[in-house]
């Protein structure tokens, strides 16, 4: 028996000229989280907005800014999306040179620390930064882009961090390739909470959309 997830819609799939409107929509249609994918075309191959976004869309809704950070280095704007509004930071455990200190520094400014994965890292990089962090943020895609497939071998990772951070306040969070179909994988590998960016904005229904996932991980 699988329970609730979190569902955090990703902006990434949002339209773009009309930002403050789209979040309060997907607000308004039940999610939990706003994700915000920042990309910087160095890290990843993709570049969509800075913290002047965040400080934008900050007014537009009262549910926690999740901002991932897909950028390196990272730290010398880590200040920049605290004081915009953000509520989670994430960083990329690959993006370096010092996850610890990256962490250290998102807690030092009064926000929620969480460290991301891309596919092929392994799950032992966060053993030594358990103390340290709020989340966990696993990609199920290569970070870039949002619609693409899928990558099924990360719902094993998934239930081996589940297994790594029992008992911990530390959430359990996937990326990319979030459907009603793979939903209940990942719920069922321990995930508690759930980035959708095409799924959650297909056909312009977000409130079904949503409820879709949600109710996916009831079943
Ligand atoms: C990918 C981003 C994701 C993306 C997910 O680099 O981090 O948040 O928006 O998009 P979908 O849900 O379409 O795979
Ligand atoms: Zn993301």
């Amino acid at each position: 028996m699988s329970s609730l997830p979190l569902i955090a819609p990703s902006i990434l799939s949002a339209d773009f000229a009309r930002f403050g409107e789209e979040v309060r929509a997907i607000d308004e249609a039940g999610a939990d989280w706003v994700h915000v994918d920042v990309m910087d075309g160095h890290f990843v191959p993709n570049i969509t907005f800075g913290p002047r976004l965040v400080e934008c869309i900050r007014p537009w809704t009262k549910k926690l800014l999740d901002v991932h950070l897909m950028i390196a280095p990272a730290d010398p704007y880590l200040e920049a999306f605290a004081k915009a509004g953000s509520d989670i930071i994430t960083v990329h455990a690959e993006a370096g040179p010092h996850l610890d200190r990256s962490l250290q520094v998102i807690r030092s400014l009064g926000k929620k620390a969480g460290v991301s994965l891309n596919p092929s890292t392994p799950e032992s990089v966060i053993e030594y930064v358990l103390d340290k962090i709020d989340l966990v943020l696993v990609m199920s895609v290569n970070p870039g882009f949002g619609g693409q497939a899928f990558l099924p071998s990360q719902v094993e990772k998934v239930r081996r961090i589940a297994a790594m951070i029992q008992g911990r306040p530390i959430a359990l969070e996937v990326d990319g390739g979030v459907t009603p179909e793979t939903a209940p994988l990942l719920v069922q590998a321990g995930a508690t909470a759930l980035v959708a960016g095409s799924a959650v904005f297909k056909g312009g229904e977000y409130a079904k959309n949503i409820a879709a996932i949600r109710d996916a991980c009831l079943l």
